[in-house]
């Protein structure tokens, strides 16, 4: 246990299926939690986490296409049903979903990165938010390394929209402040998901490890550390921020 504060709250976690958003359900889990375990195409992947949480607390599997309006506000409807409100938002859910130049790139393409990165976060925090309210609860939301840098090959139009889930979590901080709601982001860096298994090919993300000032890529642990710290009350002060987690791969003044 690290976070007492967080014992009986209610979590849910979009895109805990897999990767960076199964593990922080899981330690939300062993923190006492009550979490919303979300899944889209995954749902053996979503079985498989609501499992592991349940060896340690309670929690309820959800599906939703996370681009969806009507799908969303089901899921949010369905979790505030079983677990009587929300405490913590973890805006997660997202893809790269293929790489592109912008040249080769479709305008369904891109519609639909921007769907699944951050119209994503307006419908599930837009939902969430009146209960939220209610609890003085926060929020927590997935960005990238892409979004400061650029993004590798193909992947500008991806690291263009996780930008802008940092400028969206600054806003969000400022208009939910008088609600008493924090808002924060996470952005990682290399971090060895499927997400890489799909995209990234083992000599190129060993490649990235040896650049890294650590050594090494990242874990979904590493970065579900950072999203427990920020959605606990040892962040209480702390709202409109990021945990870059990347190893030193890109460090700002
Ligand atoms: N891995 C990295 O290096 C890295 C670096 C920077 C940022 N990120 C960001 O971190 C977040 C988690 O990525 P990850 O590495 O954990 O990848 P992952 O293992 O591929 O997991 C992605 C999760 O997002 C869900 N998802 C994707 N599209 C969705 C949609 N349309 N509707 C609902 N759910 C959807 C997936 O659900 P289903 O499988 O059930 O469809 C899955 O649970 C993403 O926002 C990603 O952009 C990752």
């Amino acid at each position: 246990m690290i976070y007492e504060d967080l014992r009986g709250k209610r979590v849910l976690v979009t895109g805990s299926s897999s990767g960076i958003g199964a593990a922080s359900a899981i330690m939300f889990a062993e923190q006492g939690c009550f979490v919303g375990v979300h899944y889209f195409r995954t749902k053996t992947g979503g079985q498989k986490t609501l499992e592991q949480v349940k060896q340690h607390s309670e929690g309820i599997l959800l599906a939703a296409d996370i681009r969806d309006e009507k799908q969303v506000s089901q899921m949010v409807d369905e979790f505030t049903k079983a677990a009587g409100g929300i405490d913590v938002l973890v805006n997660n859910a997202g893809d790269l979903i293929d790489r592109r130049t912008f040249e080769s790139a479709t305008l369904e393409y891109h519609e639909n990165i921007y769907a699944t990165n951050v119209r994503s976060i307006f419908l599930a925090t837009r939902a969430a938010l009146p209960h939220l309210r209610k609890s003085k609860g926060n929020i927590v939301n997935i960005g990238s390394v892409a979004g400061h840098h650029g993004g590798g090959p193909g992947a500008g139009i991806y690291a263009a929209a996780k930008a802008a889930v940092a400028t969206t979590t600054i806003a969000m901080a400022k208009e939910f402040a008088p609600y008493s709601i924090r808002a924060n982001s996470v952005f990682p860096g290399l971090i060895e998901t499927r997400f890489h298994e799909r995209f990234t090919t083992p000599e190129k993300k060993k490649k990235i490890a040896q650049q890294t000032p650590l050594k090494r890529n990242g874990t979904a642990e590493d970065v579900a550390n950072a999203i427990l710290f920020l959605a606990s009350n040892a962040a209480s002060f702390i709202t409109g921020e990021y945990i870059a987690v990347n190893g030193g791969l890109y460090m700002r003044a």
